[in-house]
């Protein structure tokens, strides 16, 4: 992919919001959730957008608003320019052809009454409903086999299949009609750590032979660095940084991505003594009470007066990235000097050890 490529899905200050009702018995005590607060990116064609956060950071939620399975309450999402969420349902049940979702728990988004060629064909039977059932048979075994399934299982069921079978499944399904754009929602966080990869692999391999835009949504940095042209990470319904992958795991600007990064174990404890000073502290605040300001203020070993008082905007770096940070630019030189003071702290010592 490039940046250069054409947008397909355009997002734009989006918003989610859920009511919960926390009190007992007879007493209502109702709350506003914002699960998605005011969200905008991009996806361009062939691309694969990694989305990164912590649970309930509201990436499913992103992911359902896209897809219209759940209603936004403001912004907008528009494919190939077209905004989806002013379409009427039947408008927008033709677009849902373009945009597929696979999605976490194989097993359990898989109908256990159905055997995997229904399953599979459901989808054709809804947007083609003119298909012969040669036709359809013939195109969900050549799904099948594309996504490493054996054709002749056409008549199992669902429970005959391992946990990374099934989510080849998911993906048949996902892939029948012909989408353009597949949003994967932590397609691998429900599988063994040792069919992550194959299941990874195989998503990258369809969508290069496909040429498919790609959303690929994890907890965790280190599932989507592999795959990801660029990726977004996410906190408590907002966008912290988004940037080309390389720029997110080696220049990290925003502190909740460097935290993130720094999470993840080196085997070296003086690096690791180093780095556990930026790591992250604390839980993440209750969505039911967010921190005023910046979302990412009780946790910010930088955070001062304005972070607690005013949310901080995207905004746009000198290298193309976004972040939502009042001190991104101070962080970054002060790091910048701290890194070239260590190198030659590191320069002097060589020359008179
Ligand atoms: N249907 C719902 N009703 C009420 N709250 C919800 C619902 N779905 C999600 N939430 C809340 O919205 C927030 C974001 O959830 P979710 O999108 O599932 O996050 P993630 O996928 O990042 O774990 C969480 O606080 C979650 O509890
Ligand atoms: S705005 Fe303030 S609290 Fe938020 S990430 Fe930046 S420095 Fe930390
Ligand atoms: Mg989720």
């Amino acid at each position: 992919m490039s940046s250069s490529a054409p947008k397909v899905l355009e997002v734009r200050d989006l918003k989610v919001s859920f009511t919960v009702d926390t009190g007992r018995l007879f007493r209502h005590d109702y709350h506003t959730i914002k699960a998605v607060d005011g969200v905008s990116f991009d996806v361009h064609r062939g691309e694969i957008l990694g989305i990164v956060g912590e649970s309930g950071c509201g990436k499913s939620t992103l992911a359902r608003a896209i897809l219209g399975l759940v209603k936004a309450e403001a912004g907008e999402v528009a494919w190939l320019g077209q905004d989806l969420l002013s379409l009427d349902e039947e408008a927008f049940r033709k677009k849902r052809r373009d945009i597929q979702m696979v999605f976490q728990d194989p097993s359990g988004s898989l109908d256990p009454r159905m055997t995997v060629g229904e399953i599979i064909a459901e989808p054709l039977r809804t947007f083609h409903p003119h298909m012969s059932e040669l036709q359809v048979a013939e195109r969900v075994r050549g799904m099948m086999q594309m996504v490493g399934l054996l054709p002749d299982q056409i008549n199992r069921y669902p429970h005959e299949f391992s946990g990374g079978q099934c989510q080849r499944v998911g993906i048949a399904r996902a892939l029948v009609v012909n989408p353009q754009l597949v949003v994967c929602d932590e397609p691998v966080s429900a599988l063994d750590v040792s069919i992550q990869a194959q299941i990874v692999n195989l998503l990258k391999d369809l969508q290069k032979k496909l040429n498919l835009s790609l959303i690929f949504i994890a907890h965790d940095l280190s599932v989507v660095r592999h795959v990801s042209d660029r990726v977004m990470v996410m906190y408590l319904g907002q966008v912290m940084e988004l940037a080309d992958r390389d720029q997110i795991y080696l220049e990290p600007k925003h502190p909740y991505t460097q935290a993130l990064i720094e999470s993840v174990p080196i085997p070296d404890p003086v690096l690791e003594r180093a780095r556990a000073r930026r790591a992250l502290q604390g839980d993440i605040p209750s969505p039911l009470h967010p921190p005023t300001g910046c979302v990412f203020s009780t946790r910010c070993p930088f955070a001062d007066a304005m972070c607690v008082q005013k949310r901080p905007s995207l905004e746009a770096t000198a290298q193309g990235s976004q972040v939502a940070c009042h001190h991104f630019r101070e962080l970054t030189e002060r790091q910048a000097s701290l890194e070239a003071a260590q190198s030659a702290d590191q320069a002097g010592e060589a020359e008179h050890g």
